[in-house]
């Protein structure tokens, strides 16, 4: 067994951490970038500059924290897609130069995998087959998990993201970027069954998503009645919108679950730390006999844990990358780089 710096630069969090014989998080630091709040989204050079400030001196606190030696680890896990190419770029050319250095081998790690494989820090013993459920800025999937390293994308949104989908209707309502947290709170208060916003099912059996429609509902309802965005009302507009958005991921799991036969369902991603989706996907796999699984906030959120923990796989298989790897915008989750 090993232990392994993991690096996470694929987007607007700089991460790094240390974790010891696949599962043991000995040391987990992350920078949530600030600057791009003004902007109302990530702003891709200026996440860039700010990996290349705050990355050195976050591995400095991971190994100090860790209180163990840079020699001492056995090699380096680094994002290497998907994401923003030039964040990306700055993780893995440190990986590599920090591999040199150090004469230990570097993995370029699927940040989605890593997603995948949050889970096993919090629940080492989840049964296979499962059903994991990445939900983020970025990313909406289902994902077929045979074994730790073995993935299979079943189904995926074809437009916005989840998560992009509640930023952009919290931008329209006055709320920081990133605004899923604010609309989480804000919903708690709320009756979901306010409004009734579409939900997008697809055809029939169809385990992709798509939340461009239930965006644009909300973005219209909120044009004609404005005074949905007031204080006394924003609670009630909310939580309608999240239920949308919320029931479809949740029956579309169990659905999957259900149609491969899986024994448990696992949520991942900087979604999976809404208490809605949280509690309607435990009471959900609890009605279907599923095991349930959901890593705390610091792992749902992007993090360099989860890059470390999906690389340890490949390296105590005796699997690692050669120098020559680069950074790759597209990749999908047990799939091969595109591009
Ligand atoms: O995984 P992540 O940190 O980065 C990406 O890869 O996108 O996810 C960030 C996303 C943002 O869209 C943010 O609004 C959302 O996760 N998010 C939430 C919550 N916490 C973070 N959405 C809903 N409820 C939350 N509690
Ligand atoms: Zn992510």
């Amino acid at each position: 067994m090993s232990i392994i710096l993991g690096i996470e630069t694929s987007c607007d969090e700089t991460a790094a951490a240390i974790v010891a014989d696949q599962t043991h998080v000995v040391a987990n630091v992350i920078y949530t970038q600030t600057v791009h709040a003004e902007y109302g989204g990530v702003v891709p050079e200026l996440a860039s500059r700010e990996h290349v400030s705050r990355l050195r001196p976050l591995v400095v606190d991971a190994f100090d924290i860790a209180r163990i030696k840079p020699a001492r680890i056995d090699g380096i896990a680094v994002t290497r897609g998907p994401g923003l190419i030039g964040c990306l770029l700055v993780g893995v050319s440190y990986a590599k130069g920090l591999s040199v250095a150090l004469g230990k081998p570097f993995i370029g790690v699927n940040h989605l995998e890593g997603h995948v494989v949050s889970n096993r820090l919090v629940t080492p013993d989840f049964p296979f087959p499962h059903v994991t459920l990445i939900v983020s800025g970025g990313h909406t999937s289902l994902v077929r998990i045979d074994s730790w390293e073995k993935y299979e994308t079943l189904g995926q949104t074809r437009d916005d993201a989840a998560g992009e989908a509640l930023d952009k209707i919290g931008k329209l309502v006055g709320f920081p970027y990133p605004a899923g947290p604010t609309i989480d709170r804000t919903a708690r208060d709320g009756n979901p069954e306010a409004i009734k916003f579409p939900r997008a099912w697809l055809e029939e059996g169809s385990l992709d998503f798509s939340f461009s429609g239930v965006k644009t509902s909300a973005a219209v309802y909120l044009e004609k009645h404005a005074e949905a965005a007031k204080e006394e009302s924003l609670p009630d507009f909310l939580a309608s919108f999240q239920a949308a958005i919320v029931d479809v991921l949740v029956e579309k799991l169990i659905a999957a679950a259900q149609k491969i036969d899986a024994k448990g369902v696992a949520l991942a991603g900087g979604v999976a730390s809404n208490s809605q989706l949280r509690a309607e996907t435990r009471a959900a796999a609890d009605k279907s006999g599923l095991a349930f699984s959901a890593p705390p906030a610091e792992y749902c959120t992007d993090n360099a844990a989860m890059i470390a923990a999906r690389g340890a796989i490949e390296l105590d298989a005796g699997r690692f990358s050669p120098l020559d790897t680069v950074a790759v915008p597209t990749w999908p989750v047990g799939g091969d780089p595109v591009g």
